[in-house]
């Protein structure tokens, strides 16, 4: 049990190192994933990223839309959990490699505790789910790709 914990720990460390040398990197020298593997309780998809940034004629910036000129690009769970929950209050804060990604939501950098009316408006913000099938299937729906409700397995695992 207690060696799990330690593997896990390692594991979450590791990739933790990773985001943060992630963000050091300017966007021209981030490397292009050729895959990412994004699981989730619809089933696991395998995303062709670099197929997707190659092949298909998409920009960069038609997925990516983080708003922070010369930064590495950040997950898309960074901004679009799975909820709007006291986690993702707590974690969001340090999240973020610049303090101009804050202003991608808020009026102004906040540092502490928000008044009821300045809190960003969580209506506009789509969820973690909410945000890929819009965007994943959006395109498809325009460019070709799977979109509409028989094309779950064309992404998902069974
Ligand atoms: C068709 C949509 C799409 C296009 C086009 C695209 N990406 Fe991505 N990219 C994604 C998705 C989705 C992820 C997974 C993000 C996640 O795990 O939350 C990702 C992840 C990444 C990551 C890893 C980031 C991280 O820490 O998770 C990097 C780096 C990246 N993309 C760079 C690029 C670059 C550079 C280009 C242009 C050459 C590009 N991408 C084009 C959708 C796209
Ligand atoms: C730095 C924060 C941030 C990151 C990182 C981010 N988003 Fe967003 N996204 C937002 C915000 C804020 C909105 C709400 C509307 C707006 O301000 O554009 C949004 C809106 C959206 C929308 C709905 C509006 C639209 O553009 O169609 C989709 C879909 C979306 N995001 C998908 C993604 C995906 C997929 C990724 C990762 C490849 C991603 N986002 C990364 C902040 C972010
Ligand atoms: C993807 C949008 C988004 C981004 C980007 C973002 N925030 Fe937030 N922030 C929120 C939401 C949503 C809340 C909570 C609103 C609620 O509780 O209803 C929040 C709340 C906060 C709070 C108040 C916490 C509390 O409990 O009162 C602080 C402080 C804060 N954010 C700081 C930051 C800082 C600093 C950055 C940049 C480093 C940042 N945020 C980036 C969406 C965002
Ligand atoms: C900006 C446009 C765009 C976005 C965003 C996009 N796709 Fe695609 N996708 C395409 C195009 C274009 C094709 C190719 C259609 C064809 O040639 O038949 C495609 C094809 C596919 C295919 C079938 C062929 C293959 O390569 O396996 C899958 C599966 C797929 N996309 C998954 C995804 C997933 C998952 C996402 C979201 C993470 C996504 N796509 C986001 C444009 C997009
Ligand atoms: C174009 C590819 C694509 C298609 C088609 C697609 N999905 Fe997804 N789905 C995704 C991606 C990408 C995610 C997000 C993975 C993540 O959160 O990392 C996702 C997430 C999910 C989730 C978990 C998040 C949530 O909102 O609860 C469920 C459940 C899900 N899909 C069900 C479905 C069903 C049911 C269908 C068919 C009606 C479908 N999906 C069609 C790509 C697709």
């Amino acid at each position: 049990m207690q060696n799990r914990y330690l593997i896990i720990s390692a594991a979450v460390g590791l990739l933790f190192a990773g985001a943060v040398v992630g963000y050091a990197i300017p966007v021209e020298k981030q490397e292009v994933p050729a895959r990412v593997i994004l699981d989730n309780t619809g089933g696991r998809v395998v995303f062709a990223h670099r197929v997707h940034a190659e092949d298909y004629g998409s920009a960069c910036e038609d997925c990516h839309h983080d708003g922070v000129e010369g930064e590495a690009y950040l997950p898309c769970g960074a901004c679009h959990p799975a909820e709007f929950d006291e986690t993702f209050r707590t974690n969001h804060q340090k999240a973020f490699p610049d303090q101009k990604a804050c202003l991608r939501c808020h009026d102004e950098v906040p540092s502490g505790p928000l008044a009821e009316d300045a809190r960003p408006d969580i209506e506009s913000i789509p969820t973690r789910g909410e945000a890929f099938h819009t965007q994943c299937m959006g395109c498809h729906e325009e460019n070709g790709g799977p979109f509409g409700d028989d094309a779950c397995y064309q992404c998902h695992a069974r």
